[in-house]
């Protein structure tokens, strides 16, 4: 085990895994123009409950609102940022609702983390090619902040972040696109379907990105997440140019319940996506029924 973040077994030991870790709302970001999607900056009400929380890129926990129940989440800050975690949530029922409508300094619930996490046995040594669309970015800016910390940054290749959304202002993390642009760590290729009047960026879809960047396949790893449209066009862009099924990454988001493997809610063939996965191989997913 390395001295990087990196841990195994990521269970927390309470004696009902069901129980959340109260902790406490520090900030919120309103990420986008029309305010639907907020990023939560949570602290630990119990100090001693932090060091028991131990998580990797790609995980995911269970966020507990009192009164309006829980959702699964992916962890949006990196484990090399300590002492708090960060969750970005788009307003689409009650559980997200209730979230949005909560105040700074107010108590939430989190369980976890779950899941497994991008595979670093394979993305070390490779060039790492990060390929997101919407808000489903959330967990890909989790890998990229982990992979350009001094710590770790020496152990990974070259590193392209391909980031798109619909129109410029439904760009999350802007704040942080800014510092990865000057940043010679990476490579980063901002893309809009459709420009305003003061975009000066790229234009077109993420697929039609991925294509015009003419990604080598040799000793890379391709991860992607996005809307399924994204998802669905991406994947043929990657294994035409040469990337192999086992080289490329995806995380699924399934309906969910318990988190934790006991509830079957989320099984996709044998497969329990809250416990086998999130993350997939592009060779998984051919393996599994089209259940997603
Ligand atoms: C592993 C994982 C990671 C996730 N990460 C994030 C994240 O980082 N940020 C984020 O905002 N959301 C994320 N989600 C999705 C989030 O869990 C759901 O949007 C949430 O459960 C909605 O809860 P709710 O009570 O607000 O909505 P509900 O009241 O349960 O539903 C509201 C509406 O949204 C639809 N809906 C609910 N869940 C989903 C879903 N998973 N996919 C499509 N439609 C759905 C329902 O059909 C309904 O129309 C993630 C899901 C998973 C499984
Ligand atoms: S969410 Fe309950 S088994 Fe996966």
């Amino acid at each position: 085990m390395k001295d990087t973040g990196e841990v195994e077994g990521r269970m927390h030991l309470h004696n009902n895994p069901y129980l959340p870790y109260p902790m406490i709302i520090r900030k919120i970001i309103s990420e986008n123009a029309v305010n639907d999607i907020k990023t939560f900056e949570l602290v630990f009400k119990n100090k001693k409950d932090e060091g028991k929380f131990t998580y990797m890129p790609g995980q995911f926990a269970e966020v507990s609102i009192w009164g309006a129940g829980e959702a699964p989440i992916g962890i949006a800050s990196s484990p090399t940022q300590k002492g708090y975690l960060q969750f970005t949530v788009k307003k689409m029922g009650v559980v997200t609702s209730a979230l949005h409508n909560s105040n700074e300094g107010d108590e939430v619930g989190i369980r976890g983390p779950y899941g497994n996490w991008f595979p670093m046995d394979l993305l070390e040594e490779s060039n790492v090619y990060i390929i997101g669309g919407g808000f489903a970015f959330t967990t890909l800016r989790s890998l990229t902040n982990y992979i350009l910390h001094p710590d770790n940054r020496d152990r990974f290749e070259d590193l392209v972040v391909i980031y798109g959304a619909r129109d410029p202002g439904e760009l999350i993390y802007k704040y942080e696109l800014k510092e990865w642009s000057e940043n010679e760590n990476l490579d980063l290729v901002v893309t809009v379907d459709k420009g305003d009047e003061n975009w000066t960026g790229r234009e077109g879809y993420v697929p039609t990105i991925v294509k015009e960047e003419q990604l080598s396949p040799e000793n890379a790893v391709a991860v992607v997440c996005g809307p399924p449209i994204m998802i669905k066009f991406t994947f043929p862009v990657l294994l035409e140019a040469g990337f192999s099924p086992d080289r490329i990454l995806n995380s699924l988001e399934m309906r969910m319940k318990c988190g934790i493997g006991k509830c079957g809610r989320c099984n996709i063939g044998s497969k329990y996506v809250c416990k086998d996965g999130p993350i997939f191989t592009y060779a998984q997913l051919q393996e599994m029924p089209k259940e997603y």
